[in-house]
Order: structure tokens, then C-alpha cells, then sequence
């Protein structure tokens, strides 16, 4: 699986489609999936969506779209839990339209698409699946809910069955509080494995995230913050595409300007994204529409390179002996000091980056080592942990 993701209008899906058709020509049957809802894949490719029943249009050689179809399925299953909470909210006498307003799933359609995108996946029908993301921040969002939602639903599938087991029917009844129906709890279920499920599939090592930018300043600034937090979630990046770069011109003073701005920006990218690799795509004469043209600038940008290997990367979170002591290595590359906070909740670590914010589980051995300390190294965030006093004593 291939994800592209980057500031808005910097070339996302000009790049998915143009990585696919690639493939596609590598011999790969590959889907391209949008998680957005502005969907710009078959504009791109210049034909009309629809295709067959199964949602898929052929674009070109091996190569189909698809445009995730929201509501459908979530229904099911998020429809009884949010009747549920929205039974308990009007028990507790909040106000309805408040109470629709907080049952509204955040991120519903996001879940959706995460979904879809497992579905393609498993179903082994393809070899390749590329992923046009929406911009950064919505996709952040998206990458960080099968955890977070998995912490949630853990939470909820828990307290509801001690409230079950706790409160009998009548009792329930006469305090005004719903007893909540068994599929609540087995929607709760289904969507807790469900995400996991979406989780493994993303971090596993078949699985990379590719950052598009333009080289200018600003965007290139959200596109290092997207490769802290993307690392801070453990999610693998293996390269960035830099797009729209003007060709070298003599002509006028305005695209010389321009050309020498981005000639610094990118000799800037390429030192401070080392050692990923940094693919150029030429600003095109015109909108390349259509997999022929698509497919050029795709070629010309990733050049030598296999468009579809996932690029070595080292892993996001790693464990070395210091002595007695241990040291847990999180890959958190630009991050700075004053941005990163860390607290210890027995066995999970929350690391947060800014306003982003992970629960890790701790490795078992180390739930029972103390934190000694912390510090930014090297692009890592290096917490060191002691073992307790008792093993420590024996050799
Ligand atoms: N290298 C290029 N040369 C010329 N035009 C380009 C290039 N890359 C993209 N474009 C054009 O720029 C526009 C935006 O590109 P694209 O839709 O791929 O961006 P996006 O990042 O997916 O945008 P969004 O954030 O809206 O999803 C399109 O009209 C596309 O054809
Ligand atoms: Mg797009």
C-alpha cells in the first residue's frame, strides 16, 4: 500500500494516479483509492466515474479507481451504538440537538474509508493499492483514529457491559438509564477489530506514506510537522515528491526568481528529509489529465527508482540495552523540545507532539522499569528506563 499525502493543491492525486499507472505498466494489478470527498481521480484521469457495481473503473493497462461511497455500510453498525448514546444523553435530559451534535461520530466518513481501504486490501484482488489521501491534516487525523477510536471503543465496550452486569433491567428503568441492547455491544466489537485490523494493514512493512509538496516554504514547513507526527503514530515514510518545480529559464526576471526561490527550498528539502529520497516532478506546459500524461511525469520524477518498492526505512520505535539500563527509541524526526510532552500511565507511555497525542503500550518487559529520563537525540525521542530495584539486585 502506497499513501500520498500533502498540503492542499500540491499534487496528491496528480501523483497516486501517475504512481499507479506505473505500476500498473510493472505488471501490477493496482487500485487507486480516494479517502477524500472531493473526488478528483476520474478528473484526473479524464474519464467519468461510476464503472461497474463494484464501484471500479478501468483507467488504464491493470489500473482501476475508486471512490470510496460514504454512508453505506457505516450504517450498520454505528447507527445502533450512537442510537444508544443518544438514548443515554436524553435520559441524562441533555438538550437533543446537543446530544445529536456529540453522537455524531467524529470522523465517521474517515472511518468509512479506512474500512473501504481494508476491504480492497484483504480481498486480495490487487498487488498494489494507492492511496490519494486528503490534505495533511485531515489525513493525520484519519491515520491516528484506529488507535485512538481502538482506545475509545476498549473503554466503552468495558463500562458497558459492568453497567449491564451492575444494573438490572427495572432498576435501570426506574433511574432512567437505558440498559443497552446486545448489539450495541457486538457493533462495539466488530468496529473495535474492524480498526485494529486497519491498523496492523497500515504499519505493516508493505505499507508506506509518500509526502507531496511544492517547493515553497510554508508548505514544505507542514510537510516536516506531517513526517513528526506520521512517525510520532509509527506509520512508515519512505520518500517525498517535490512537485511542480519550474524547469531552469534565462527568460524573464519573474520565472527567474521563482526558479532560484525553489532551487534553494529544495536543495533545503533535500538536506533536511536525508536520507529519504526526494523526487522531483517538473511544473508540466499543461495540466497533465489522462493516464498517458500522468504516467510521464511519474516516470520523469521517480527516474531510476522503483516507483513501487517501499524504500528501506529504519523502524519507528526501538529498544537498546544501555547497560542496566534500557533505552525505548521513538523515531520523531524535526521535532523540538518545547513541542513534545511525555507522561507515564502504568503501562502505556503518552508521548504527545504539539496537539497530537499517542497512548503506547509498553513492551511487557519494561511495564515494571521506572523512567529515569528523557531527551531529543538525533531526530529520536530516547526514554531511559531502570529495572525495578529487586532485579537489579540480582546478577
Ligand atoms: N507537475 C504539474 N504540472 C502542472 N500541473 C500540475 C502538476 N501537478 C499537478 N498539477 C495540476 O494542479 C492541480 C492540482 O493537482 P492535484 O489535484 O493533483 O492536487 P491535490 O494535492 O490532489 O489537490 P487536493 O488537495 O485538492 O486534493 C490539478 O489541476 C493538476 O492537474
Ligand atoms: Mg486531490
Amino acid at each position: 500500500m502506497v499513501l500520498l499525502t500533502g498540503k492542499g493543491g500540491v499534487g496528491k492525486t496528480t501523483t497516486a494516479a501517475g504512481t499507479a499507472v506505473l505500476a500498473g505498466e510493472r505488471g501490477l494489478r493496482t487500485l487507486v483509492l480516494s479517502t477524500d470527498a472531493a473526488h478528483s481521480l476520474s478528473d484526473a484521469f479524464g474519464v467519468s466515474a461510476g464503472g461497474s457495481a463494484d464501484g471500479h473503473t478501468p483507467v488504464a493497462e491493470r489500473v482501476w479507481i475508486q471512490q470510496v461511497d460514504a454512508q453505506r455500510r457505516f450504517e450498520d453498525s454505528w447507527a445502533s451504538i450512537q442510537d444508544y448514546l443518544r438514548a443515554v444523553l436524553d435520559a441524562a435530559g441533555t438538550d437533543p440537538i446537543t446530544a445529536e451534535e456529540i453522537t455524531v461520530l467524529p470522523g465517521a466518513e474517515e472511518v468509512l474509508a479506512l474500512l473501504a481501504l481494508r476491504d480492497e486490501v484483504v480481498s486480495g484482488a490487487w498487488d498494489l493499492v494507492v492511496v490519494d489521501c486528503a490534505p495533511t491534516a485531515e489525513t493525520l487525523r484519519l491515520l491516528a483514529l484506529p488507535e485512538a477510536l481502538g482506545w475509545y471503543l476498549d473503554r466503552l465496550a468495558t463500562s458497558g457491559s459492568r453497567v449491564v452486569r451492575a444494573v438490572t433491567p427495572a432498576l435501570a428503568r426506574a433511574a432512567g438509564v437505558p440498559v443497552p441492547e446486545p448489539r450495541v455491544g457486538e457493533a462495539v466489537q466488530r468496529l473495535h477489530a474492524d480498526l485494529r485490523e486497519v491498523r496492523t494493514l497500515l504499519a505493516a512493512p508493505t505499507s508506506s506514506v509518500r509526502l507531496v509538496l511544492t517547493p515553497e516554504s510554508v508548505v514544505v514547513a507542514e510537510a516536516r510537522r506531517a513526517l513528526t507526527t506520521l512517525s510520532l503514530y509509527g506509520y512508515t515514510v519512505d520518500g517525498v515528491v517535490a512537485n511542480r518545480v519550474f524547469p531552469d529559464s534565462d527568460d524573464d526576471k519573474w520565472r527567474r526568481t521563482w526558479a532560484e526561490a525553489q532551487r534553494e527550498t529544495l536543495a533545503d528539502v533535500e538536506a533536511s528529509f536525508a536520507p529519504l529520497p526526494v523526487w522531483r516532478a517538473e511544473y508540466a506546459p499543461r495540466e497533465p489529465v489522462g493516464a498517458a500524461a500522468l504516467a510521464e511525469l511519474a516516470r520523469a520524477a521517480y527516474g531510476e527508482s522503483d516507483p513501487v518498492a517501499v524504500v528501506d526505512a529504519p523502524p519507528p520505535m526501538d529498544v537498546v540495552r544501555r547497560g542496566a539500563e534500557v533505552e525505548l527509541r521513538l523515531a520523531l524526526p524535526f521535532a523540538t523540545g518545547g513541542e513534545v510532552g511525555l507522561t507515564r500511565h502504568g503501562g502505556d507511555l503518552v508521548v504527545t507532539v504539539g496537539s497530537y497525542r499517542r497512548v503506547l503500550a509498553l513492551p511487557s518487559m519494561l511495564t515494571r522499569y521506572a523512567v529515569t529520563g528523557a531527551h531529543l537525540d538525533a531526530g529520536h525521542l530516547a526514554v531511559r528506563f531502570a529495572p525495578p530495584p529487586e532485579t537489579r539486585a540480582t546478577p
